[in-house]
Protein backbone atom coordinates (compact mmCIF):
# COMPACT_ATOMS: atom_id res chain seq x y z
CA UNK A 1 0.00 0.00 0.00
CA UNK A 2 1.13 3.23 -0.44
CA UNK A 3 2.11 5.36 2.18
CA UNK A 4 0.37 8.50 2.85
CA UNK A 5 2.44 11.80 2.14
CA UNK A 6 3.07 14.28 4.84
CA UNK A 7 1.05 17.31 5.21
CA UNK A 8 2.86 20.60 4.84
CA UNK A 9 0.42 22.52 6.91
CA UNK A 10 -3.15 21.55 8.27
CA UNK A 11 -5.47 23.78 10.10
CA UNK A 12 -6.42 22.20 14.16
CA UNK A 13 -10.40 22.43 13.46
CA UNK A 14 -12.54 20.09 15.21
CA UNK A 15 -16.09 19.66 17.19
CA UNK A 16 -15.96 23.06 19.38
CA UNK A 17 -15.93 25.05 16.25
CA UNK A 18 -18.70 22.84 14.07
CA UNK A 19 -20.65 23.62 16.91
CA UNK A 20 -20.13 27.08 16.87
CA UNK A 21 -21.19 26.73 13.26
CA UNK A 22 -24.19 25.13 14.44
CA UNK A 23 -24.76 27.83 16.94
CA UNK A 24 -24.96 29.92 13.90
CA UNK A 25 -26.82 29.06 11.58
CA UNK A 26 -29.57 27.94 13.72
CA UNK A 27 -29.99 31.79 14.20
CA UNK A 28 -29.63 32.05 10.60
CA UNK A 29 -27.40 35.19 10.63
CA UNK A 30 -24.41 34.36 8.88
CA UNK A 31 -23.27 37.64 7.99
CA UNK A 32 -21.56 40.63 9.85
CA UNK A 33 -23.38 40.67 13.44
CA UNK A 34 -22.62 39.51 17.01
CA UNK A 35 -20.26 37.14 16.66
CA UNK A 36 -18.20 39.57 14.96
CA UNK A 37 -18.40 41.72 17.19
CA UNK A 38 -17.68 39.54 20.65
CA UNK A 39 -14.96 37.84 18.48
CA UNK A 40 -12.91 41.92 18.74
CA UNK A 41 -14.43 42.25 22.37
CA UNK A 42 -12.74 38.97 23.09
CA UNK A 43 -9.84 39.62 20.56
CA UNK A 44 -9.37 43.35 22.77
CA UNK A 45 -8.93 41.87 25.77
CA UNK A 46 -6.26 38.86 24.95
CA UNK A 47 -4.14 41.48 23.53
CA UNK A 48 -4.48 43.85 25.85
CA UNK A 49 -5.66 46.52 23.35
CA UNK A 50 -8.12 49.44 22.94
CA UNK A 51 -9.03 48.15 19.45
CA UNK A 52 -9.93 45.15 17.41
CA UNK A 53 -11.53 44.89 13.90
CA UNK A 54 -12.08 41.70 12.35
CA UNK A 55 -11.45 41.80 8.46
CA UNK A 56 -11.98 39.24 5.36
CA UNK A 57 -7.81 38.62 5.54
CA UNK A 58 -4.64 40.20 6.59
CA UNK A 59 -3.97 41.26 3.50
CA UNK A 60 -7.44 43.56 3.97
CA UNK A 61 -6.01 44.64 7.65
CA UNK A 62 -2.28 45.55 5.66
CA UNK A 63 -4.19 47.76 2.85
CA UNK A 64 -6.81 49.25 5.81
CA UNK A 65 -3.62 49.96 8.39
CA UNK A 66 -1.76 52.19 5.87
CA UNK A 67 -4.54 53.35 4.16
CA UNK A 68 -5.88 55.08 6.69
CA UNK A 69 -2.94 57.11 7.28
CA UNK A 70 -3.88 59.56 3.70
CA UNK A 71 -0.33 59.35 3.43
CA UNK A 72 0.28 61.76 -0.41
CA UNK A 73 0.78 59.32 -3.29
CA UNK A 74 4.30 58.29 -4.00
CA UNK A 75 5.75 58.57 -0.54
CA UNK A 76 8.06 55.73 0.47
CA UNK A 77 7.16 52.52 3.04
CA UNK A 78 10.20 50.20 4.25
CA UNK A 79 9.57 46.89 3.75
CA UNK A 80 11.47 43.67 4.06
CA UNK A 81 12.94 41.89 1.19
CA UNK A 82 11.72 38.59 2.36
CA UNK A 83 8.36 38.94 2.83
CA UNK A 84 4.69 37.19 1.39
CA UNK A 85 3.66 39.55 -0.83
CA UNK A 86 0.56 40.90 0.35
CA UNK A 87 3.15 42.94 2.47
CA UNK A 88 4.16 45.06 -0.18
CA UNK A 89 0.96 44.68 -1.90
CA UNK A 90 -0.42 46.77 0.31
CA UNK A 91 1.90 49.78 -0.27
CA UNK A 92 0.94 49.53 -3.80
CA UNK A 93 -2.53 49.43 -2.93
CA UNK A 94 -2.16 53.03 -1.79
CA UNK A 95 -0.15 54.42 -4.49
CA UNK A 96 2.88 54.29 -2.39
CA UNK A 97 6.27 52.95 -3.18
CA UNK A 98 7.88 50.19 -1.23
CA UNK A 99 11.51 50.42 -0.65
CA UNK A 100 13.38 46.94 0.15
CA UNK A 101 14.94 46.49 2.70
CA UNK A 102 17.60 43.38 3.00
CA UNK A 103 17.50 40.76 6.15
CA UNK A 104 19.68 39.71 9.00
CA UNK A 105 21.50 36.80 8.23
CA UNK A 106 21.02 35.46 12.01
CA UNK A 107 16.97 35.77 12.25
CA UNK A 108 16.01 36.12 8.36
CA UNK A 109 13.91 39.68 9.53
CA UNK A 110 14.95 43.58 8.66
CA UNK A 111 18.54 43.99 9.17
CA UNK A 112 18.46 47.32 11.50
CA UNK A 113 21.41 47.95 9.55
CA UNK A 114 19.99 48.35 6.33
CA UNK A 115 16.83 50.04 7.35
CA UNK A 116 18.88 53.10 8.73
CA UNK A 117 20.74 53.01 5.17
CA UNK A 118 17.39 52.46 2.99
CA UNK A 119 15.26 54.86 5.12
CA UNK A 120 15.00 58.40 3.24
CA UNK A 121 12.49 61.87 4.05
CA UNK A 122 10.15 60.65 1.74
CA UNK A 123 9.55 57.32 3.93
CA UNK A 124 6.08 57.74 5.87
CA UNK A 125 6.13 54.05 7.27
CA UNK A 126 7.35 50.99 7.90
CA UNK A 127 6.39 47.29 7.44
CA UNK A 128 7.45 45.10 10.30
CA UNK A 129 7.18 40.91 9.29
CA UNK A 130 7.61 38.60 11.80
CA UNK A 131 9.30 36.28 9.67
CA UNK A 132 8.07 32.52 10.15
CA UNK A 133 7.08 33.96 13.94
CA UNK A 134 10.52 35.04 14.60
CA UNK A 135 10.60 38.18 16.62
CA UNK A 136 11.84 41.47 14.76
CA UNK A 137 14.63 43.81 16.99
CA UNK A 138 11.51 45.47 18.06
CA UNK A 139 13.33 47.41 21.25
CA UNK A 140 16.15 48.74 18.57
CA UNK A 141 13.59 49.83 15.66
CA UNK A 142 10.74 51.14 17.84
CA UNK A 143 12.11 54.00 18.86
CA UNK A 144 14.42 54.97 15.92
CA UNK A 145 10.93 54.69 13.97
CA UNK A 146 9.15 57.26 16.37
CA UNK A 147 12.03 59.45 15.86
CA UNK A 148 11.86 59.13 12.36
CA UNK A 149 7.87 59.68 12.78
CA UNK A 150 7.33 56.40 10.67
CA UNK A 151 3.92 54.83 11.30
CA UNK A 152 4.75 51.13 12.03
CA UNK A 153 2.64 48.19 10.92
CA UNK A 154 3.64 44.81 12.22
CA UNK A 155 2.57 41.95 9.86
CA UNK A 156 2.03 39.26 12.27
CA UNK A 157 0.11 36.78 9.65
CA UNK A 158 2.95 34.18 10.51
CA UNK A 159 2.67 34.25 14.24
CA UNK A 160 -0.53 35.22 16.87
CA UNK A 161 0.08 35.11 20.80
CA UNK A 162 3.50 34.90 20.71
CA UNK A 163 5.86 37.23 23.21
CA UNK A 164 9.43 39.43 22.73
CA UNK A 165 10.68 40.97 25.66
CA UNK A 166 7.01 40.32 27.40
CA UNK A 167 5.31 42.59 25.17
CA UNK A 168 2.81 40.80 22.75
CA UNK A 169 3.79 40.78 18.90
CA UNK A 170 1.63 43.01 17.40
CA UNK A 171 1.01 45.61 20.21
CA UNK A 172 4.71 46.86 19.37
CA UNK A 173 3.68 48.90 16.68
CA UNK A 174 0.87 51.59 15.74
CA UNK A 175 -1.48 48.28 14.06
CA UNK A 176 -1.35 44.52 14.64
CA UNK A 177 -2.18 42.75 11.34
CA UNK A 178 -2.87 39.00 11.76
CA UNK A 179 -4.34 36.45 9.29
CA UNK A 180 -6.80 33.39 9.60
CA UNK A 181 -6.15 32.10 6.69
CA UNK A 182 -6.23 27.97 6.03
CA UNK A 183 -2.62 27.46 7.24
CA UNK A 184 -1.95 29.91 9.44
CA UNK A 185 -1.29 29.92 13.79
CA UNK A 186 -5.08 30.10 14.20
CA UNK A 187 -7.41 29.73 11.28
CA UNK A 188 -11.05 30.83 10.19
CA UNK A 189 -10.45 30.07 6.52
CA UNK A 190 -9.62 33.26 5.47
CA UNK A 191 -9.39 35.87 7.86
CA UNK A 192 -8.07 39.07 9.65
CA UNK A 193 -7.46 40.89 12.40
CA UNK A 194 -6.46 45.01 13.20
CA UNK A 195 -5.39 45.92 16.37
CA UNK A 196 -4.74 49.33 17.89
CA UNK A 197 -4.34 51.86 20.74
CA UNK A 198 -5.46 54.67 18.14
CA UNK A 199 -8.64 56.06 19.08
CA UNK A 200 -8.67 58.60 16.52
CA UNK A 201 -8.66 56.10 13.88
CA UNK A 202 -10.90 53.41 15.17
CA UNK A 203 -14.23 54.99 12.93
CA UNK A 204 -12.22 55.04 9.69
CA UNK A 205 -10.46 52.23 10.15
CA UNK A 206 -14.50 50.73 10.80
CA UNK A 207 -15.44 52.45 7.78
CA UNK A 208 -12.72 51.93 5.01
CA UNK A 209 -13.66 48.10 5.79
CA UNK A 210 -16.97 48.07 5.00
CA UNK A 211 -18.03 50.64 2.23
CA UNK A 212 -16.40 53.27 3.60
CA UNK A 213 -19.96 53.71 5.61
CA UNK A 214 -20.23 56.22 8.08
CA UNK A 215 -22.64 54.19 10.26
CA UNK A 216 -21.99 50.82 11.82
CA UNK A 217 -24.41 48.12 9.09
CA UNK A 218 -24.96 45.73 12.68
CA UNK A 219 -25.90 48.87 15.01
CA UNK A 220 -28.37 50.60 12.05
CA UNK A 221 -29.60 47.21 11.36
CA UNK A 222 -30.38 46.65 15.63
CA UNK A 223 -32.07 50.64 15.45
CA UNK A 224 -34.60 48.87 12.52
CA UNK A 225 -37.45 48.39 14.39
CA UNK A 226 -37.37 51.28 17.13
CA UNK A 227 -39.92 53.93 16.27
CA UNK A 228 -38.56 57.16 16.35
CA UNK A 229 -39.94 60.08 15.31
CA UNK A 230 -37.40 61.09 12.46
CA UNK A 231 -37.61 56.70 11.14
CA UNK A 232 -34.25 57.00 9.69
CA UNK A 233 -32.51 53.72 10.97
CA UNK A 234 -31.78 52.52 7.16
CA UNK A 235 -29.82 55.62 6.07
CA UNK A 236 -25.79 55.90 6.13
CA UNK A 237 -23.77 58.24 3.72
CA UNK A 238 -20.26 56.89 1.74
CA UNK A 239 -18.00 60.12 3.12
CA UNK A 240 -14.52 58.20 1.59
CA UNK A 241 -14.29 55.63 -0.42
CA UNK A 242 -14.07 52.13 1.59
CA UNK A 243 -13.87 48.15 0.75
CA UNK A 244 -15.68 45.49 1.26
CA UNK A 245 -13.36 43.96 4.24
CA UNK A 246 -15.36 42.92 6.97
CA UNK A 247 -15.54 39.44 8.70
CA UNK A 248 -18.90 37.82 8.60
CA UNK A 249 -20.64 35.72 11.78
CA UNK A 250 -19.92 32.27 10.35
CA UNK A 251 -15.90 33.34 9.97
CA UNK A 252 -16.15 34.77 13.60
CA UNK A 253 -17.40 32.11 15.25
CA UNK A 254 -15.02 29.99 14.47
CA UNK A 255 -12.31 32.07 15.25
CA UNK A 256 -13.66 32.77 18.94
CA UNK A 257 -12.77 29.01 19.28
CA UNK A 258 -10.00 28.67 17.77
CA UNK A 259 -8.29 31.97 20.37
CA UNK A 260 -9.68 29.77 22.72
CA UNK A 261 -6.95 27.15 21.91
CA UNK A 262 -4.32 30.01 21.29
CA UNK A 263 -2.06 29.15 24.04
CA UNK A 264 -2.10 24.67 22.97
CA UNK A 265 -1.56 25.96 19.19
CA UNK A 266 1.23 27.21 19.86
CA UNK A 267 2.48 25.01 22.98
CA UNK A 268 1.71 21.88 20.30
CA UNK A 269 4.30 23.67 17.93
CA UNK A 270 6.61 24.36 20.41
CA UNK A 271 6.82 20.95 21.32
CA UNK A 272 7.44 19.53 17.85
CA UNK A 273 9.36 22.01 16.96
CA UNK A 274 11.83 20.84 19.91
CA UNK A 275 12.26 17.47 18.86
CA UNK A 276 13.63 18.55 15.09
CA UNK A 277 16.07 20.87 17.01
CA UNK A 278 17.07 17.57 18.93
CA UNK A 279 17.97 15.80 15.70
CA UNK A 280 19.05 19.02 13.98
CA UNK A 281 21.62 20.55 15.82
CA UNK A 282 24.44 18.17 15.22
CA UNK A 283 24.31 17.84 11.28
CA UNK A 284 27.31 19.45 9.20
CA UNK A 285 25.09 20.65 6.13
CA UNK A 286 21.59 20.91 7.37
CA UNK A 287 21.13 24.01 10.15
CA UNK A 288 17.97 26.01 11.17
CA UNK A 289 17.45 29.19 9.40
CA UNK A 290 17.60 30.70 13.01
CA UNK A 291 18.08 30.49 16.00
CA UNK A 292 14.40 29.07 17.95
CA UNK A 293 13.75 30.99 21.18
CA UNK A 294 11.12 28.70 22.22
CA UNK A 295 9.62 30.47 25.43
CA UNK A 296 6.75 32.29 25.25
CA UNK A 297 6.97 31.87 21.69
CA UNK A 298 4.68 31.41 18.42
CA UNK A 299 6.63 30.27 15.43
CA UNK A 300 4.93 29.16 12.51
CA UNK A 301 7.32 27.62 10.20
CA UNK A 302 9.90 24.86 10.57
CA UNK A 303 12.37 26.74 7.97
CA UNK A 304 16.35 24.61 7.94
CA UNK A 305 18.83 25.64 5.24
CA UNK A 306 21.08 23.57 3.33
CA UNK A 307 22.78 24.45 0.29
CA UNK A 308 21.81 21.66 -1.89
CA UNK A 309 18.40 22.82 -1.63
CA UNK A 310 16.86 21.18 -4.71
CA UNK A 311 18.37 18.12 -4.34
CA UNK A 312 17.21 17.59 -0.10
CA UNK A 313 13.26 18.45 -1.39
CA UNK A 314 13.78 15.73 -4.31
CA UNK A 315 15.24 13.32 -1.45
CA UNK A 316 12.44 14.46 1.00
CA UNK A 317 9.65 14.25 -1.67
CA UNK A 318 10.92 10.50 -2.37
CA UNK A 319 10.01 10.22 1.31
CA UNK A 320 6.32 11.28 0.40
CA UNK A 321 7.59 14.17 2.63
CA UNK A 322 6.29 17.74 1.75
CA UNK A 323 8.27 20.95 1.46
CA UNK A 324 8.12 24.53 0.79
CA UNK A 325 10.30 27.70 0.12
CA UNK A 326 9.36 30.70 1.63
CA UNK A 327 10.14 32.68 0.45
CA UNK A 328 11.52 34.03 -2.83
CA UNK A 329 12.44 37.79 -2.03
CA UNK A 330 10.00 40.12 -3.66
CA UNK A 331 12.49 41.99 -6.18
CA UNK A 332 12.41 38.77 -7.79
CA UNK A 333 8.64 38.84 -8.67
CA UNK A 334 7.58 41.03 -11.71
CA UNK A 335 6.08 43.19 -10.28
CA UNK A 336 8.42 44.46 -7.37
CA UNK A 337 11.54 44.17 -9.99
CA UNK A 338 11.21 47.90 -10.52
CA UNK A 339 11.85 48.34 -6.80
CA UNK A 340 14.79 46.29 -7.04
CA UNK A 341 17.35 47.57 -4.24
CA UNK A 342 20.78 46.37 -2.83
CA UNK A 343 19.54 43.44 -0.97
CA UNK A 344 22.89 40.54 -0.75
CA UNK A 345 21.84 38.72 2.48
CA UNK A 346 18.53 38.07 0.99
CA UNK A 347 19.86 37.41 -2.48
CA UNK A 348 22.09 34.73 -0.55
CA UNK A 349 19.90 33.55 2.19
CA UNK A 350 16.71 32.43 -0.01
CA UNK A 351 18.36 29.92 -2.22
CA UNK A 352 18.93 27.53 0.76
CA UNK A 353 15.69 27.75 2.32
CA UNK A 354 13.49 24.78 3.00
CA UNK A 355 10.31 24.27 5.32
CA UNK A 356 9.14 21.28 6.73
CA UNK A 357 5.91 19.96 8.11
CA UNK A 358 4.66 21.74 11.06
CA UNK A 359 1.00 21.92 12.55
CA UNK A 360 -0.12 20.86 15.82
CA UNK A 361 -1.78 17.42 15.08
CA UNK A 362 1.50 16.25 12.90
CA UNK A 363 2.26 13.25 15.36
CA UNK A 364 5.65 13.53 16.87
CA UNK A 365 6.47 9.91 14.79
CA UNK A 366 6.17 11.71 11.94
CA UNK A 367 8.49 14.45 13.05
CA UNK A 368 11.34 11.68 14.22
CA UNK A 369 10.59 10.25 10.73
CA UNK A 370 11.30 13.50 8.75
CA UNK A 371 14.37 14.11 11.24
CA UNK A 372 16.30 11.09 10.77
CA UNK A 373 15.82 11.47 6.27
CA UNK A 374 17.47 14.78 7.28
CA UNK A 375 20.27 12.88 8.99
CA UNK A 376 20.49 10.18 6.21
CA UNK A 377 20.97 13.04 4.18
CA UNK A 378 23.19 14.61 5.57
CA UNK A 379 25.62 11.56 6.64
CA UNK A 380 24.96 10.89 2.36
CA UNK A 381 25.68 14.65 1.83
CA UNK A 382 28.39 13.87 -0.91
CA UNK A 383 26.46 11.30 -2.94
CA UNK A 384 23.93 13.29 -3.71
C1 LIG B 1 3.83 37.79 6.05
C2 LIG B 1 2.46 37.67 5.45
N1 LIG B 1 1.71 38.77 5.28
C3 LIG B 1 0.47 38.70 4.78
C4 LIG B 1 -0.10 37.52 4.41
C5 LIG B 1 -1.47 37.51 3.82
O1 LIG B 1 -2.40 36.90 4.65
P1 LIG B 1 -3.90 36.64 4.16
O2 LIG B 1 -3.87 35.42 3.31
O3 LIG B 1 -4.69 36.46 5.42
O4 LIG B 1 -4.33 37.84 3.40
C6 LIG B 1 0.62 36.33 4.57
C7 LIG B 1 0.02 35.04 4.19
O5 LIG B 1 0.63 34.08 3.84
C8 LIG B 1 1.94 36.40 5.11
O6 LIG B 1 2.68 35.30 5.29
Amino acid sequence: MKKKNIRLFKPTIGKSELSSIKRVFKRSWIGYGTEVKKFEDEWKKYFKVKHAVAVNSCTAALHTSLAVNNFKKNKKVLVPAITFSATAASVLYCGLKPVFVDINPYDLNISFEDLKNKYSKDCVALMLVHFGGQPCEMEKIMPWAKKKKLVVIEDCAETCGGYYKNKKLGTWGDYGCFSFEEKKIMTTGDGGMICTNNSKKLKLIKSFSFHGWNRDPYLRHKKSMKIEKKSNHWDYDVETLGYKYNMNDLTACIGREQLKKIKWLNNSRIRLIKVYLKYIKNLKHIKTSFEYRLARSSYWMMTIRCKKREKLINFLKSNQISTSVHLKPLPKLKVYKKFNSKIPNAEKIWLQLITLPLFPDLEKEKVKFISKKLIQFDENYEKF
